[in-house]
């Protein structure tokens, strides 16, 4: 399963193959500003396995964003998160600095989003955010979600959890 692709970006399964771009994406301090550290190499490898995981047992995971020309933005998909003791389906996205500010996040999470609601028949989404990521913030809210609680219960000490119902 994929989500559909979008006028600017298509999807496709992580792979081994992408430990590069998933490294230099997770090792980039602005992209993890909001993480407890940049990840490594080997971190990054882990993530791709995860995701692995995820699609063997889930059908979805993060997947990798990519223009229609191929070219490398990101990751963005659906995991269950914990959210105070209670499973949650998130949507996730990670750009590469260098293509910040264009919507390309928003793009891909509506996206997903709508596979949520149209192929997984999710009844409903959440966005788990570090209260001063405001870029992440403004993405979940053009998504429609809004603000529901706090969560405290991940290595972050409180996030904030933006949901809606799908
Ligand atoms: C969050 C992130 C994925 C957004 O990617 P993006 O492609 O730049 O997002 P979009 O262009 O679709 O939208 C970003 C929105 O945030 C706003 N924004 C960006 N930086 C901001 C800032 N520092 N303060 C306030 N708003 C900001 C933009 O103006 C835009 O909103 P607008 O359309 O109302 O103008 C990207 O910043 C990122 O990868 N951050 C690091 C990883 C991360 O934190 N992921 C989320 C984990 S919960």
């Amino acid at each position: 399963m994929l989500p559909a692709p979008t006028m600017r970006l298509r999807f496709r399964e992580m792979t081994p193959d992408d430990l590069d771009d998933m490294a230099a994406l997770l090792g980039d301090p602005q992209v993890m500003a909001f993480y407890p550290a940049p990840k490594s190499r080997e971190d990054a490898a882990r993530w791709i396995a995860w995701n692995q995981e995820n699609y063997a047992e889930h059908g979805h995971g993060l997947w990798i964003v990519e223009t229609l020309d191929g070219d490398f933005v990101g990751d963005c998909g659906l995991t269950w998160q914990d959210v105070n003791g209670t499973p949650a389906l998130e949507v996730g996205y990670h750009v590469r600095a260098a293509l910040q500010g264009q919507g390309f996040a928003t793009e891909a999470a509506g996206a997903c989003r709508d596979l949520a609601r149209d192929v997984l028949h999710a009844s409903d989404l959440v966005a788990i955010i570090h209260p001063e990521n405001t870029a992440s913030e403004r993405v979940a809210r053009k998504l429609g979600m809004e603000r529901r609680e706090d969560d405290r219960g991940g290595a972050i000490a409180v996030r904030t959890v933006l949901g809606m119902s799908l």
